[in-house]
């Protein structure tokens, strides 16, 4: 059998995914999220877009001080300032590169950005020349590809490629391909363009039409050697393909697939935790590989055929990618020694004493309340535990609420607003309404709810709740996390959060909205 052709593993949750509507994170969760990718042997992580706030370029720099194994990337249009930005971000990594980009399709170069393709190419050869000044790991994007003229990629793509660029993406950028076309369309490039040998060609999906999977494998059918993913398909809009099913089909498929990949697919499900406590964004039961439901078999036919034969139904293994490694790990009686080291195995380390001490004593009240503490309990009690650069103007002090049949919900709380004890008090149509508009009587946001969604992190009634409030204001969106075994102090925690964050947003430039 002739050798597998190695997939570069391109992972964009820290970049694309902080695109999706409110899921923003602040540097020590890209770090901590970081640290599990590098785990997972991910080779290379786009850790944000350097000149898109000082925020993100914070982040990539901090991503590219401690990421040892994996390559760290930030992205920048193909503008001076953008790439000088994005080399300064990297500079501390051991491997490091620039992803620079621009529109090559007539509806973009015309309306947005207003310039003709001899200038985007000119532009294009230039931004690679000067990237190619900070690393030579430089990748180049076409922005929108699939709807680009076929002509017009020859050419950019063989200057860009003479000028220095190793790594050529072909962005399926608004979802719009189709699996053959888009994978024919590499076949066809990579045929014409008499130096595509000197580059590695890349995909990058939307799932807008939910293809964004099936494309990026088609790609890599016909001769594309990176793909761009994200966890749990995180991402602008629909979301990008998900790296968990991209990883796991090309293993299940080693049939088919003429690659293979580095990845350690035992981390595929604590990650995909990971990202969906930090962000917010709850995993749906049926989401493939890491939704709750992926491996569970509830018809009776189903269920006598895998205890006859486990693969008569089951094409994975649930523990080959981090289920059920979730075994109840500590309770009450466990030590600090045990609690750091079950931390440290999640991917989730303390900067200080202080730090570790503060998630202990918060696992030590929790283990008073809930006798079996596991890892996902571990991972929704780091989010409060840890320190991290988050400002936070509203802090919950204590709170009563009174529920009484025939009556609307009283909410009384303690905020401490900015170091000051304020009451906050309302009635409501439930007890979460009290609370938020008792919050609100207080705060005065002006902000709108747009979501609030509670999940149990583990089975059984005395399972922390997991609760995402989603705010916009003047068009900020946020999305705010708090658990508690209470919810509706979860709830107030959730609220409080999405308002720290709120006050705190600045600006950000957006990749494919800011034209050049
Ligand atoms: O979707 C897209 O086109 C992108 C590029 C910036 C690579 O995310
Ligand atoms: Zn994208």
């Amino acid at each position: 059998m002739a050798a597998k052709d190695k997939l570069v593993i391109f992972d964009t949750t820290l970049r694309d995914g902080e695109q999706s509507p409110g899921a923003s994170m602040t540097r020590d969760e890209k770090i901590r999220i970081a640290k599990m990718l590098e785990k997972m042997r991910v080779d290379v992580i786009e850790a944000g877009f350097a000149i898109a706030s000082q925020g993100d370029f914070e982040s990539v720099r901090a991503v590219a001080e401690v990421i040892k194994d994996s390559t760290i990337c930030s992205l920048a249009r193909a503008v001076k300032g953008d790439i000088e930005r994005a080399g300064e971000a990297i500079k501390p990594a051991n491997s490091g590169r620039i992803h620079t980009f621009i529109a090559t399709s007539p509806i973009h170069m015309k309306y947005k950005l207003q310039m003709e393709p001899p200038k985007v190419l000119e532009q294009a050869v230039s931004a690679i020349k000067l990237a190619r000044q900070f690393t030579d790991d430089v990748e180049f994007s076409l922005e929108d590809a699939s709807r680009s003229e076929f002509d017009f990629m020859c050419r950019i793509i063989e200057s860009v490629i003479n000028a220095g660029a190793r790594t050529i993406n072909l962005p399926d950028t608004v979802g719009y391909g189709e699996p053959s076309e888009y994978g024919l369309l590499f076949r066809r490039l990579i045929e014409n363009i008499p130096n595509s040998d000197k580059a590695i060609f890349s995909t990058h999906c939307h799932n807008d039409l939910g293809l964004a999977v099936a494309n990026s494998l088609s790609a890599v059918m016909h001769g594309a050697r990176q793909v761009e993913c994200t966890i749990n398909g995180l991402g602008e809009r629909a979301g990008n393909a998900a790296l968990e099913e991209i990883v796991m089909a090309i293993k299940t498929r080693k049939d088919l697939l003429p690659v293979e990949t580095n990845i350690d697919i035992s981390h595929i499900v604590p990650t995909s935790r990971l990202v969906s406590s930090i962000t917010g964004f709850p995993v749906q039961p049926n989401k493939a590989i890491v939704g709750a439901n992926a491996f569970a078999h509830e018809s009776g036919i189903h269920q006598d055929g895998i205890l006859k034969h486990r693969e008569t139904y089951e094409i994975m293994r649930a523990e080959d990618v981090g289920w059920n490694t979730n075994k109840l790990v500590l309770g009450k009686h466990s030590g600090r020694a045990a609690v750091k080291s079950r931390f440290e195995a999640l991917g989730i380390t303390f900067d200080s004493a202080d730090a570790l001490n503060a998630a202990f004593t918060k696992f030590k009240d929790l283990a008073d309340k809930k006798h079996e503490i596991f890892d996902e309990d571990l991972q929704a009690l780091v989010s409060d535990a840890q320190p991290h650069a988050l400002v936070e103007t509203y802090q919950l002090g204590d709170m009563e609420i009174i529920c009484k049949t025939g009556q609307n919900p009283a909410a009384k709380l303690i905020l401490n607003v900015n170091g000051k004890d304020v009451l906050a008090q309302a009635t409501g149509s439930g007890p979460v309404d009290a609370t938020f508009k008792a919050i609100e009587n207080v705060v005065n946001s002006g902000a709108h709810l747009q979501l609030y969604s509670v999940n149990a992190i583990t089975e059984g009634t005395d399972s922390l709740g997991d609760v995402t409030v989603r705010l916009e204001h003047e068009g900020h969106i946020v999305n705010g996390v708090g658990a508690d075994t209470d919810i509706i102090t979860a709830s107030a925690k959730a609220y409080l959060h999405a308002l720290n964050i709120l006050s705190e947003k600045v600006a950000k430039h957006h990749p494919q909205r800011d034209g050049i």
